[in-house]
């Protein structure tokens, strides 16, 4: 399975700390933000990984993780998003390195406890389009939220909703099979003017070959200045006894 890490975006909600340098690159309590999904994926075994980044400061990136040696990784790839047409959008410029493979996409401003190897594993040998994660929360109007039948069966995702319908929010990691990139071709951009991978997601679900894990560990986005706090926060507290060598275990 391939691994693709988002780190596009201009950040717009953290400036001025994005004025100057890119979002993924501010540090989470002692070090990069992007660290963080860069090490989800390789615990999970993941070890063909592109970074998608864009904006002014692009070149950090190269700086900073270079062939992704100190990740244990023998070399790393990158793509160049123009703009900020939406996470759909910045996923579809994996697509030539993707190929045929399945394809778990990261967001690089997500930062979890859990391990995800046993449903990534799970999903390679299934034959689902797409499989999601959740988290259980008390505020999930900013997110993407998991909308349920009786038989808590996934019905569809909504995006920021004002009255959301579950408290279960759709976290940054999505895997998805190779016809991603075509289900990408036929989107719109959302009143916002993005193109949403939350549509990506529905999709999937409407044909019912979609399905998704709850995560029981912590997790954050740090895309405002109160989840970056909180991010920090989370690793000093907690990831921190648990670190051996340097690296989160
Ligand atoms: O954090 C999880 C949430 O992320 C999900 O629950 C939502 O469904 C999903 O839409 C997304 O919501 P946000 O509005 O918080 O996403 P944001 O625009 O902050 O983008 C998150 C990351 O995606 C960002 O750190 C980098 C990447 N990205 C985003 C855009 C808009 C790109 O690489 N390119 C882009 O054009």
């Amino acid at each position: 399975m391939k691994g693709i890490v988002l780190a596009g975006g201009l950040g717009s909600r953290l400036h001025p700390l994005t004025k100057v340098t890119n979002k993924h690159l501010l540090p989470i309590y002692d070090r990069p933000m992007i660290n963080y999904p860069i090490q989800t994926l390789v615990k999970a075994g993941i070890t063909d990984i592109m970074i998608v980044t864009g904006g002014q400061h692009a070149g950090e990136f190269l700086r900073l993780l270079g062939d992704g040696k100190e990740f244990g990784l023998s070399q790393l790839h990158y793509a160049y998003q123009e703009g900020e047409e939406g996470i759909a959008k910045a996923l579809s410029l994996a697509r030539a390195f993707v190929g045929g493979d399945k394809v778990c996409t990261i967001l690089g401003d997500n930062i979890l406890q859990d391990d995800i190897a046993p449903q990534v594993r799970a999903f390679a040998d299934s034959s689902l389009g797409a499989y999601l994660f959740l988290k259980e929360i008390d505020d999930p109007q900013r997110f993407g939220v998991a909308v349920f039948d009786n038989n808590r069966r996934l019905q569809a995702v909504e995006e920021k909703p004002p009255n959301p319908k579950s408290n279960f929010a759709v976290i940054g990691v999505y895997l998805y099979n190779a016809s991603v990139f075509d289900v990408i071709d036929t989107l719109r951009p959302s009143r916002r003017g993005e193109y949403e991978i939350t549509d990506v997601s529905n999709y999937y679900i409407s044909k019912g070959i979609a399905d998704y894990h709850v995560i029981t560990g912590w997790w954050s986005d740090a895309g405002t200045f109160e989840s970056l706090y909180r991010a920090g926060a989370l690793v000093r507290e907690k990831a921190l006894p648990d670190r051996k060598g340097g690296k989160i275990d």
